[in-house]
């Protein structure tokens, strides 16, 4: 006896034998152009490497047009920028947010005059680089206050816009900010900026990395976000939330973190059909290299792996810290 009761007529197995029916039946792909490169940019002349990322570095502004190079050539088609500010230059107000002359401001700069329209640059829209207690928005009397906040994220999106940047990525969660954000900068003469709303942007552990990175974690003390970043309990609320920031003009939006929010990304494709983008974030970039590093998990099959689940879940592309291995892997 092989077979208990009747044999199966519809057998899936028959189209996985091969290389050929397999590549036949693939329902999603992933490739370099679905790919956002994060990066991080400070002062002085080294490149510094992030302990809870290994393999990341933060790069001098002079070095990172050859970073911005390596991953056009690969075919990644965007970059974005986040700053290690000097601790001296961070304060309650984030005024060196509004700086022209700021980190983020001549990074772009240095990118767009060595790659012009061959690769897109990305820049965060929120304070917490520049505060000196690692907010997103201002804080009066302990709390961090929206509109107030919001004008200030104008004014910095303003000053990236002229630096040069093509996309403006809000990521603060401030109400409203999205709809502000869009009407300085057309009234600033920056219509040709899209936005990219980190929409359903959760309070979440899997950040921490990011805030070593640009030396953030210090400044926040333990303080959380909780009281603008989504709940990670709620689902529906980030429909809201995306419907919200769709009305006010974003272009595209975006959920994060990743991998353990792909029904968000699945959720908000499904709702909206609108450009989405997805965050694999630090602490998940930590995750894989860490278990990749003690000889645990085989590297690159799940950068590969997690990257392609990111396009079955609906994404139209990912912000990853893998995005030139991938793409090197890709190429292969
Ligand atoms: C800043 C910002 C954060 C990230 C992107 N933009 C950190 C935070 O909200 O605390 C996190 C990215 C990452 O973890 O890779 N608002």
């Amino acid at each position: 006896m092989t077979f208990p009761g009747s044999f199966p007529t519809t057998r899936l197995r028959r189209l996985r034998r091969w290389g050929w029916s397999q590549a036949l039946v693939q329902e999603n792909t992933l490739t370099p152009g679905d790919l956002i490169l994060p990066v991080f940019v400070c002062e002085g002349a080294q490149r510094q490497a992030i302990p809870s990322m290994p393999g990341v570095f933060r790069h001098p502004v002079e070095l990172l047009p050859e970073v911005a190079a390596q991953a056009e050539e690969l075919g990644v088609p965007a970059i974005a920028i986040f700053p290690a500010t000097d601790p001296g230059k961070k304060s309650e107000d984030a005024a060196e947010a509004f700086n022209p002359e700021n980190l983020v401001c001549r990074a772009t700069r240095a990118v767009k005059q060595q790659l012009g329209d061959r690769l897109g640059v990305i820049c965060d829209v929120a304070l917490d680089p520049y505060t000196s207690h690692g907010q997103d928005g201002l804080v009066r009397d302990g709390y961090v206050v929206n509109d107030e906040s919001v004008s200030a994220l104008c004014r910095q999106a303003i000053v990236q816009a002229q630096a040069g940047c093509d996309v403006i990525a809000p990521s603060d969660m401030m109400d409203g900010r999205i709809g502000a954000v869009r009407r300085a900068l057309d009234e600033a003469g920056q219509g040709r900026v899209a936005l990219l709303a980190y929409a359903a942007k959760y309070a979440s552990a899997f950040y921490g990395p990011f805030r070593d990175a640009v030396g953030s974690a210090s400044n926040l003390a333990g303080m959380s976000k909780s009281t603008y970043q989504m709940n990670p309990a709620n689902s529906d609320e980030a429909l809201r939330e995306v419907a919200l920031d769709l009305a006010e003009g974003a272009d595209a939006v975006m959920v994060k973190p990743g991998m353990p929010y792909l029904d968000i990304v699945r959720r908000v494709k499904e709702t909206f059909a609108a450009p989405t983008f997805a965050y694999q974030v630090s602490g998940e970039y930590a995750m894989l290299a860490a278990a990749a590093g003690n000889g645990w998990l085989d590297r690159d099959k799940v950068v590969l792996e997690s990257l392609l689940a990111f396009k079955r879940a609906g994404a139209d592309g990912v912000l990853t810290y893998f995005a030139i291995e991938a793409a090197q892997l890709l190429r292969k």
